[in-house]
Order: structure tokens, then sequence, then C-alpha cells
């Protein structure tokens, strides 16, 4: 077990957070999605109650240890700021801590907030740079992790750094864990995955963990037109990962050696073009016209798997069921959000494109569990872990 900020005392000590504000931004550099920024406050808000100075960071964007106003972190600042209800201090310079910064550090009193900037805009930071980690370690007397999206990166700022300071991990670390964590150790079953997104190979590790995992496998995007046409299905224009074929079949043939029920859809929403404008069609999933490509699962299979969904005592979801994007094309990844709205076991959206989906239909509220992880929760489901999850101090550890 590794410490959690609960494990540690803060009260007059600085504490330096790496949280992941890696969040979207327009072209008018106005954040479109704060869900990371929120989903740090409640470790924020511990801290500061609990008599600490606390000095954040994170990483935007892949500067690549190149200043780039436009992965500045300073709208993150002002956002944080607003949220918080107190002043945020930052200052944007190129070597992330200079002089003014380390004096700010310095000088920061209990109940008092600070940002970094944009951890990569040092070339070091990727490289996980002992200099630098003791650098940022300098700043501060303790170090909490709650950087979750960032959890499978080993940088400075996410790893390295425990090496020269105590450490514990924040609230959304251990609830990122406690949810994805409880779904592969222990789930309530029947425990159900659906899988979405483009191709086979980006999610083939998490496809054999959950088989040894799940009762059943819900297919749906872009990556269920290359199982049909493994099945020797015509697929029309539909996309297909041509590499990804012979791994189909064999991941089909892996589930029913498992007994796992790995469902593919039996109907789809085709469009002429991919526009959003484009004349539609629905066919049978084994019978795609020719001249249209699927677009979006139909709906006998929205049905189909809703209720499915809808009697399991765990639903994990990752990857969208169309190009739900486009108004015309989003029903089916509408439904499966809905029925998971409805679903009474536990609901928990892996991250990425299908959290993205939940917020977009108003749902966010009635899953039991967002994950604020792509790439990271991705990769947890794969190994069970993080790397960054290991240099976190145990429980028991004596220092
Ligand atoms: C993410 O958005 O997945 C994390 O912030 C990690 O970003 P990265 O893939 O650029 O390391």
């Amino acid at each position: 077990m590794k410490k959690t900020v609960h494990d540690i005392d803060v009260k007059d000590k600085k504490v330096i957070v790496r949280c992941d504000f890696n969040v979207p931004f327009d072209e008018k550099l106005t954040i479109t999605d704060d869900r990371r920024i929120v989903g740090a406050l409640p470790t924020i808000r511990y801290l500061l109650g609990n008599g600490a100075a606390v000095i954040l960071m994170s990483h935007l964007g892949r500067p690549k240890g190149v200043y780039d106003a436009k992965l500045s972190l300073a709208p993150v600042a002002k956002r944080l700021s607003e949220l918080l209800e107190r002043e945020v201090w930052f200052r944007s310079v190129p070597e992330v801590i200079d002089d003014a910064v380390r004096e700010r550090a310095a000088a920061l009193l209990p109940g008092e907030v600070m940002l970094l900037e944009n951890t990569r805009f040092r070339s070091e930071e990727e490289n996980n740079d002992a200099a630098f980690a003791k650098e940022l370690a300098s700043l501060a007397d303790i170090f909490v992790n709650d950087a979750f999206g960032s959890a499978h990166r080993m940088h400075s700022s996410t790893a390295g750094i425990a090496g020269y300071l105590p450490s514990a991990e924040g609230y959304l670390i251990e609830r990122e864990v406690k949810f994805l964590g409880t779904a592969l150790e222990r789930p309530m079953r029947p425990f159900t995955a659906i899988l979405g997104g483009a191709k086979v190979k980006d999610k083939i590790r998490v496809i054999e963990a959950l088989i040894e995992k799940a009762d059943t496998i819900l297919i749906g995007g872009g990556m269920a037109y290359t199982f049909l046409k493994a099945q020797g299905y015509e697929i029309g224009t539909s996309i297909l990962d041509e590499s990804g074929l012979d791994l189909a079949l064999s991941l089909m043939e892996k589930a029913k050696l498992k007994c796992v029920d790995f469902l593919l859809p039996v109907d789809v929403k085709a469009g002429k073009e991919f526009s959003n404008d484009t004349e539609t069609a629905y066919f049978d999933a084994d019978k795609i016209d020719p001249a249209w490509a699927g677009m979006d699962i139909g709906p006998k299979t929205t049905l189909k798997y809703s209720r499915i969904i809808e009697t399991s005592g765990t639903v994990l979801w990752n990857g969208p069921m169309g190009v739900f994007e486009m108004p015309t094309f989003a029903e089916g990844t509408r439904r499966i959000a809905e029925a998971m709205a409805n679903a009474k076991g536990t609901t928990i959206i892996g991250g990425g494109d299908s959290a993205a989906a939940v917020e977009l239909f108003g749902l966010a509220d009635k899953m039991s569990h967002i994950s604020t992880g792509g790439g990271a929760s991705l990769e947890f489901l794969e190994e069970g872990t993080l790397a960054c999850l290991s240099v976190i101090d145990d429980k028991e550890a004596a220092r």
C-alpha cells in the first residue's frame, strides 16, 4: 500500500504536487474541458485546509524542451485561481524555475498556492533527469503525485522527484486506482467491457487483458469493421485495419477459449461520405453495401448492448461506438452512454474520447467514475498498475 495525503503531516510544510493539467484549448487559448483541473481540486483543497503551502506543477502538450507561449500554463493558473477562489502565483519562464520562482517558493506561506510553468519546457523533464528532479524537489519538503493521466510517464516531475522527498499519492490517483483496480481485481459480476476506437492494434493489449477478466466484451467503433471483415463479411468502404485482421481472429478465438461472450455489432448506420451531411442508410453488419461506410452501430446493436449493460454488475467503457463528433453518427454512442447512466452496477468510463462523449451528452454525473487518464487508463487496464505509482513511499516506510 502506498502512502496517501492522509498518511503525512503537511502542517507548515511546503508540498509540491504533480498534477495533470494537460487540458484542451481552442484557438483563442480558452480551456475547452477543465475536468483534469477540477479533478485535482480535492487534493489541493485538503493540503491548503491542513496548513500546507502548495506548489503545483504539470506538463502541457509536447513542446519537447522548447518554450512555446501557446503551451504556457498561464490559462490554467487563471482557471485554478477562479476555482480555488484565491490567488495562484504564476511566472512564465522558459527555465520553469528561476531566482524569482525560487524566492516565491521559499516565501510561500501556509494556505498560499503557486504554479510552475510547463515542466516540458525543460528538455531534461522527459529524460527523467536527476538534476532537474532535484531542482524541483529543492522547492519543497514533500512530494505528492496526483497526476493520474501522466502516471505512465517516468519523468523528472512524475517519478525522479520522489527520490529526493518523502512522497504520497493524492486523492485523484487514489480514486482512479480504486475504481480501475477494483474492476480488474474483484468486479461485481457480470463484468462487461465495452471497447471502441479506430484500430485493433491500438487496443490489442487491453482486449487481451480484459479477456482474462470480463464476462462479456462488446465491440463497437471503427475497429468493429476489422473484426467483421475477419469473419468474412463485406464491410464496404468502412475503416479497415488490414494489419489487425489475423489479430482480430486470434482475439476472438482466445475469448472463446475463456468462455467470454465476445460480441460484434449486428447492424450499422452507414454513410456515403465521411461527412455529417452525407446520405445515410442502415445495414446488417454482415451485408454492408460495397459503396457505403459503417460510421456508427445500428439500433438492433444498441438495444442488444444496452440490455447487457443495464444488467451488468460492472461496466467499463473505453472508446466511442461511432463517429460521435458528427451528430448524424452520434446516436449509438449516446445510447450506450444512456444505458450506462441507467445501469444499476458500477459504471466506469476509461478516459479519452468516451469521457468526452459522456460529457457532451450531459451524463457525466450519472457515472460511478470517469477516468482523467487517456493513455494512462489504458495502460492501467493492461498492466494493473502504472510505473510512477511504484516510486511513491510505502505506507510502512520509515524515513
Ligand atoms: C495525456 O493527455 O494522456 C497525458 O497528459 C499524458 O500526455 P503525453 O501522452 O503527452 O505524455
